[in-house]
């Protein structure tokens, strides 16, 4: 069984949690970083939205590891460090693992996500595999990759995974800057697995943002409780409601939380009161969808070759693999 009633979080995390709460819900539109989706409640939320019908990167993204994972590795010369960013369940990296097995080959994994619920979910997963040791860092993505590059000994190829389209939450220049980083953690001949979901039909795309069990709905609006929770604000759940759109020009789905009426929130572990007209909303996360052209251009733009790329054809994701010039 998963706690999800977490410890409560290090008072250094609640800081910076008000203080970008206070600075982001003065901007206009009003905004919320995506990363502060996953709490423990939120990480539990997410592995539910994994495993509904309408969402269907998780198990795209399995279909194609469980198929392509051993010539996905095979290449890759030992000893091997996998750095996964934004681990989830880590089921995806154990899959990569497994097919390191039959090759008696062993593996170092350094996971990394700012969820606590995540690292214990894959630490779980991994401990299973014998071959496999295991490195968990609480942090974010950029903090957890500069950490595992300097563990790295020299003569070791590191292989980073960055999975569920997790480059979906970064907009173009960010995606861009964000590649270009994890390119300059690597040295030649190291690699990058990327997972991205591609463009699809308007109404595939709100069904999996916007599901009819409303499984969505509350991983989007846990963001209120946790702010409620931890900033001690009094958000009324009732007042908003969670909206997705599909914003064609941009190619993003984005995600609100939109204020049913005009309101006042007092927020005060963040020191301020926050008004709300009827209808505005809290932008609360971007994913962006992409072409297989495009997914390959970014890598390259960001110093990576790309050297193979397998396509889901049903659910429209793919993975490609790049490796460091
Ligand atoms: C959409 S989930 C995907 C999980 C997994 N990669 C998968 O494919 O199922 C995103 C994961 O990244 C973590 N995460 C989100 N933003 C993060 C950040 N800025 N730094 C570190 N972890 C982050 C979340 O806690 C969550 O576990």
């Amino acid at each position: 069984m998963i706690e999800t009633s977490a410890a409560a979080p290090p008072a250094e995390a609640v800081a910076d949690f008000a203080e970008d709460v206070r600075r982001d819900l003065a901007l206009s539109p009003k905004q919320i970083q995506s990363k502060y989706l996953y709490n423990a409640l939120g990480s539990c939320l997410f592995e539910a939205i994994c495993r509904l019908p309408w969402y269907r990167i998780t198990r795209a993204e399995g279909r194609l590891l469980s198929r392509w994972a051993e010539p996905m590795v095979a290449s890759l010369p030992d000893p091997l460090t996998f750095v996964e960013l934004g681990c989830g369940s880590g089921e995806k990296v154990a899959m990569l693992a497994e097919a390191l097995r039959s090759r008696r080959r062993s593996v170092s994994v350094h996971l990394i996500d700012i969820s606590p619920i995540a690292l214990e979910l894959s630490e779980r997963t991994l401990g299973r595999l014998e071959h496999v040791s295991v490195v968990g860092h609480r942090t974010t993505y950029e903090e957890g990759l500069r950490h595992a590059a300097t563990l790295r000994p020299s003569g070791v190829t590191m292989l980073v995974l960055f999975l569920g389209s997790n480059i979906g939450n970064f907009d173009p220049p960010a995606a861009h800057d964000f590649l270009s980083q994890i390119r300059r953690a690597l040295r030649p001949g190291d690699a990058l697995l990327l997972g991205a979901d591609l463009v699809k039909s308007e109404r595939e795309l709100l069904l999996a943002y916007d599901d009819p069990l409303g499984v969505t709905a509350a991983f989007n609006k846990n963001l209120l409780v946790r702010i409620n929770r931890e900033l001690l604000a009094d958000f009324d759940l009732a007042s908003f409601d969670h909206r997705a759109v599909w914003n064609a020009a941009e190619s993003r789905v984005e995600m609100h939380l939109v204020s049913r009426h005009a309101q006042q929130v007092n927020i005060p572990r963040a020191g301020c009161t926050v008004s709300f007209e009827r209808g505005e909303h809290i932008w609360t996360e971007n994913s962006y969808k992409y072409t297989i052209e495009e997914v390959v251009q970014r890598g390259e733009r960001a110093g990576f070759r790309s050297r193979e790329q397998w396509v889901d054809g049903d659910a429209r994701f793919a993975l490609t693999l790049f490796v460091a010039n």
